[in-house]
């Protein structure tokens, strides 16, 4: 507490990083101040690429600690500093690894696919990761015959199976507290009261079915609909020609929006739809990462080597 992301805090932090030939990467929902002093800023799988091809000897990843995780589990041999270890993920917490392992047992033969947002174990038991930007490109890379079995995320699996229109893709029940409570009632009310705003919505929102409704009903056109990955979203923005956007994820996402089409009025469907664990990287919390070299993130290396193939699979599919 008691520390504010003023001048002198950045030009500490600053050199803190150079001193410890640090990387600062921060995930699209962190705070505003945390996402201006990082060296990039992006979505899971951005991120991910980025943390695998950096030649700094330190990554700090300013996000969960699932993404922190992965980015050693891609670079075993640099330290990887999470400045909260404590920033979990409800969505990452709704699947264990041993949960997994009797699901396999039950479909055997069958093809795991895991969202990012899952523990080393669960990767290490799952053959490809996806994230919200590549998970239909990933399961559609899958042999058509071949049963999938989709984990944790019920909400980004029923997006997948209705674009792939795949019959024999098995989804687990986990969801996103902070996604799965923006929902549907609140949407339709949002999109009334602006018919001519683009609807841009993340795959693990519970009101991402409603949309597809409201289109098909009519009551919003159909090519307003946009169902889209963080990063995806900011290339929209930029494309669109709507001068309104209604924006179903958590609310740190706006900040990049905003700075990226300045001329768009940007409108949360949900104003409370903030993720605790990714505010938890506070300006005090990073500058004592940076002093201290904490908190370190450590893989146990069976683990890691396991699910290390699953997590290239998913960096090299869709770019
Ligand atoms: P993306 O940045 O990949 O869209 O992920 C969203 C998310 O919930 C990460 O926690
Ligand atoms: Fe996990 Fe949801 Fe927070 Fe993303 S927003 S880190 S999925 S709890």
């Amino acid at each position: 507490g008691g520390v504010t992301a003023d001048a002198a805090w950045a030009e500490e932090i600053r050199s803190l990083a150079e001193r410890r030939d640090a990387v600062l990467l921060a995930h699209n929902y962190q705070l505003p101040e945390i996402q201006e002093i990082a060296d990039h800023t992006g979505d899971s799988l951005a991120l991910s690429r980025i943390a695998a091809e950096s030649d700094a000897s330190t990554i700090v990843f300013c996000g969960v600690h699932f993404m922190a995780e992965t980015a050693k589990m891609l670079s075993p041999d640099k330290t990887v500093l999470i400045p909260d270890a404590r920033a979990g993920c409800s969505l990452a917490d709704s699947i264990t690894g041993e949960q997994l392992r009797e699901w396999k047992a039950e479909h055997p033969g069958a093809v795991v696919v895991s969202y990012v947002n899952t523990t080393a174990e669960v990767k290490a038991e799952t053959d490809i990761c996806c994230t919200s930007s590549n998970a239909v490109d990933v399961v559609a890379s899958i042999p058509a015959d071949r049963e999938v079995l989709f984990c944790p995320d019920q909400f980004l699996g029923a997006h997948v199976k209705r674009v792939t229109g795949r019959e024999n893709l098995h989804i687990w029940a986990g969801e996103c507290h902070v996604h799965a409570g923006i929902n549907g009632p609140e949407l339709a009310e949002r999109a009334e009261e602006d018919p001519g705003a683009d609807l841009f919505i993340h795959p693990e929102c519970g009101c991402a079915t409603s949309a597809l409704y409201l289109a098909g009903e009519g009551a919003v056109a159909e090519d307003r609909v946009k169902i889209l990955s963080t990063g995806d979203m900011l290339t929209a923005a930029r494309e669109t020609k709507a001068e309104s956007v209604l924006v179903a994820t958590e609310v740190g996402m706006l900040h990049q929006l905003r700075k990226a089409a300045p001329e768009i009025d940007f409108r949360a469907v949900n104003d409370r739809a903030s993720c605790r664990y990714m505010k938890m990287i506070t300006p005090a919390a990073l500058l004592r990462s940076l002093r201290e070299g904490a908190d370190e993130v450590r893989v146990a290396p069976e683990i890691a080597e396991r699910g290390r193939a699953s997590v290239r699979r998913m960096i090299e599919i869709g770019t």
